[in-house]
């Protein structure tokens, strides 16, 4: 009976006005030369297509998305030039139609499911559930959008004097995996039995903000699941790329001056809402950020700055040698194997993107972007039965990060130091007696 009224009320008020993508395919090219990269970077200035990674010159792979009416010739591009292709999602409207989609709200329950995707009201309110029932947890607002959405996020800290570990979650709207893995660590840090994970908690200020980019990813549950960028209507055009408008080699190289482009840069270093506001926010707290972490999808890759340069730049060789270890841990427990490199030499030139800023303007001692899984297969349309693995694997590798950062000298909490001097006056204090004895 309610089934039914809501199916008319949905008929009636034409809530499914959802773009679709049927028969659209994605494709894995897997050129095995520079010449056939080429080949794929003069197709990449073709509108018709959507590449989904890019033909960067060391990529052994490149996703490319097509709709029915330019697949043949997509094909025959690539035959004619010897490029070796598979077709990974024959039809991406199933994947999405597969997608599980659950609302969360604090009268249906608790607690966040790890096989099923939310929507933005629902992480909204899961957060303020955990504040309600975990003492250490505050409501942080980051900022605000373009449509005046705050971007909400969640604050763990057992005292003052704490530094921070800065999380940024969900910039690019269709990347889903990262607010579900971003929302997985946080519920780690709250409720684990694990002692590392519980260390990592209390030694730390959490500043985690799941969805940096509310009016995108609101848009990708109604109405274009693969959209990235954010709302703000530009002539006939809408969105400026986020993760290209931070003020740091802003509309550089791997940035784009056009709106109707993917990477738009926008109209200026932090035109938008967005960026601004939440670099305000972060430079706020920048003293005390020691770790600065940006989830994206997908590509299996830690990134560290640049993204404008492949030369390895500032404390590149700890921050790699840190990385490396990480996605070692990372790999322990499925097998999922990252590679590490800076942006520009991991996946492509990009410029204006918050890591870089990050790192060049606040000084954070260790930042870095994680592009989970997959490697092409679903790309950004990643099943929700891999949220769980992937949110255990990438809790494994940050406790990793925190502890190979340790042993290179970076991450002095002042609350460590005072915990070490507390329990070295202890001790002080045993020896007195005893040699008062
Ligand atoms: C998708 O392709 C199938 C098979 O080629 C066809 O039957 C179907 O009509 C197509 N759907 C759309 C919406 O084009
Ligand atoms: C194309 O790729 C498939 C799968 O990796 C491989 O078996 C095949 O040999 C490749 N063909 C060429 C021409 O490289
Ligand atoms: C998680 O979602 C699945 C599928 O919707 C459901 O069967 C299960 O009961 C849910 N678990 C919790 C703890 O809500
Ligand atoms: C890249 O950006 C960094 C940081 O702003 C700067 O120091 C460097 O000169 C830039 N390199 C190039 C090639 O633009
Ligand atoms: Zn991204």
């Amino acid at each position: 009976m309610w089934k039914l009224l809501a199916f008319l009320i949905t008929v009636l008020v034409g809530v499914n006005s959802k773009l679709r993508f049927d028969n659209y395919t994605l494709y894995k090219a897997l050129p095995k030369n520079l010449d056939e990269i080429k080949k794929l970077q003069e197709l990449y200035n073709d509108k018709r297509f959507d590449f989904w990674s890019d033909p960067a010159p060391n990529a052994d792979y490149v996703s490319i998305l097509s709709n029915l009416e330019n697949k043949i010739y997509l094909e025959e591009y690539l035959s004619a030039h010897k490029i070796n292709f598979t077709v990974t999602l024959p039809n991406i409207q199933e994947a999405i139609d597969k997608e599980t989609v659950a609302t969360y709200s604090r009268s249906n329950g608790r607690f966040m499911n790890w096989t099923t995707y939310y929507d933005l009201d629902s992480i909204n309110s899961w957060i303020d559930s955990l504040v309600e029932t975990h003492e250490e947890a505050s409501v942080i607002y980051g900022g605000v959008s373009y449509e005046e959405r705050q971007i909400k996020g969640i604050k763990i800290s057992h005292g003052a004097g704490r530094k921070i570990i800065f999380i940024e979650g969900g910039i690019h709207a269709r990347e889903w995996i990262s607010p579900a893995v971003v929302n997985y660590i946080t519920n780690e840090l709250l409720t684990s039995d694990d002692e590392e994970t519980r260390a990592a908690a209390r030694e730390f200020d959490w500043h985690i903000f799941p969805v940096t980019n509310p009016d995108g990813y609101l848009w990708t549950h109604t109405e274009n699941r693969l959209w990235r960028k954010n709302r703000r209507p530009v002539g006939s055009e809408f969105g400026v790329d986020l993760n290209r408008n931070w003020n740091i080699n802003w509309l550089g190289i791997g940035a784009s001056s056009n709106p109707a482009m993917d990477n738009y840069a926008g109209t200026g270093p932090f035109s938008e809402p967005e960026t601004r506001s939440l670099s305000e926010y972060i430079r706020s707290i920048g003293d005390e950020i020691e770790m600065y972490l940006s989830f994206h999808s997908f590509g299996q890759l830690l990134l560290l700055p640049f993204g404008n340069t492949t030369d390895q730049l500032a404390n590149y060789n700890d921050a790699i040698k840190i990385g490396r270890r990480a996605m070692g841990a990372l790999s322990v427990r499925f097998n999922t194997l990252y590679n590490a490199g800076n942006v520009a030499e991991a996946i492509y030139l990009a410029s204006g993107v918050s890591i870089d800023w990050v790192k060049e303007s606040i000084n954070v001692p260790l930042v870095y972007v994680y592009e989970l899984r997959d490697r092409g297969n679903f790309g950004s349309l990643l099943p929700a039965d891999q949220i769980l693995p992937t949110g255990q694997e990438t809790m494994d590798s940050i406790l990793e990060l925190i502890h190979q950062a340790k042993r290179l000298g970076y991450m002095s909490s002042s609350a460590s130091t005072l915990q070490a001097t507390i329990a070295l006056l202890s001790s002080l204090t045993i020896v007195f007696i005893i040699l008062s004895i």
